[in-house]
């Protein structure tokens, strides 16, 4: 494994994640740069994007760097049975880095397992999607002026939704205090409960959205329920429509929330939410820019503070 693949947010420690932190904000202030001359980055999606592809291909494009890569592995020889493994090793012929989406968990890991070039999961299956992680560590401390003592607020998908589990771990260095909103059918999963307890992370349960839950929040962190994940689709039916934030539920809430959704979103956060300024989501998505653009450069070894 290449040390300076990204495949978990675990991969980093929280003296790298204030450096990537750093570099974020430099990018913002400085978004165009040469940094990636003559490099070429992979970015390979077996699933469905919007953000994370086109961010990262923003990215390496304002780096100055070139990419190539596929949004639909239909079109690649996958669809004529290649293997993961021979995919990765052919496409680390002609790239310094690779990208990949995958929808099997451990997909990004294997591949770092099979290949000396860098890999950056961008999300595999349910489990890990660490450059969303680090754009929205990035967003939390930009709207908050911290990372510390803050309480977090996760609803909706918490069983299969990866970047609440990623989310979860990053903030294990920061004394965190989470509410875990969701139904009995999309609860935290035990490993990630047990998580908390090892790490000494303050949690509580609830099913309801409740006034008091929203208005002692610091970031309230909306997730969509994942359609793509359920084998039973009435068993999605069932609960896609559970949480729902509406601007009125915002009217009590402390003057530094902010509202937080990796998007795309469903019908988790209604539109009257939109022009609220507690809603940050799309300019989260924004920061995702310039969070890929750090993660890139510490994938191929390079400082842009230096
Ligand atoms: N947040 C996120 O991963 O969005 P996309 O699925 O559009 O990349």
């Amino acid at each position: 494994m290449n040390n300076n693949s990204l495949v978990s947010i675990d991969d980093i420690s929280r003296d790298e994640i204030l450096q990537l932190i750093r570099v974020a904000r430099h990018f913002e202030e400085n978004p165009n740069s040469r940094l990636l001359d003559g490099k070429v980055v992979a970015t390979l999606f077996f699933e469905p994007s919007t953000r994370t592809r086109l961010s990262f291909e923003t990215a390496v494009n304002r780096l100055g760097g070139r990419v190539i890569g596929f949004s639909d592995a239909s079109t690649s020889s996958s669809a004529k049975g290649e293997t993961l493994k021979d995919t990765i090793k052919m496409v680390s012929n002609y790239v310094d880095l690779i990208v990949m989406r995958h929808h099997l968990e451990g997909a990004a890991r294997y591949a770092t397992e099979v290949t000396d070039v860098p890999v950056i999961n961008a999300g595999d299956g349910a489990n890990q999607h660490p450059s969303q992680t680090m754009l929205d560590l990035y967003s939390i401390e930009k709207t908050q002026g911290t990372l510390e003592n803050l309480t977090i607020t996760l609803v909706g998908d918490l069983k299969y939704g990866r970047t609440v589990h990623s989310l979860l771990m990053a903030m294990r260095y920061f004394n965190p205090t989470f509410r875990f909103v969701a139904c009995e059918e999309l609860r935290m999963p035990r490993e990630y409960k047990e998580f908390c307890d090892r790490e000494g992370i303050r949690y509580t349960e609830h099913t309801e959205f409740s006034p008091e839950v929203i208005n002692t929040s610091d970031i309230i962190y909306m997730t969509r329920v994942q359609r793509e994940r359920f084998t039973d689709i009435m068993e999605y039916e069932k609960v896609k429509n559970l949480y729902t934030l509406r601007n009125d539920m915002l009217a009590d809430a402390r003057q530094n929330l902010r509202v937080l959704h990796p998007l795309p979103r469903i019908n988790e956060i209604s539109q009257d939410v939109d022009d609220n300024p507690k809603a940050y989501y799309f300019e989260q998505a924004r920061n995702g820019l310039f969070a890929r653009q750090a993660i890139i450069c510490r994938a191929l070894g390079i400082d842009p503070l230096k």
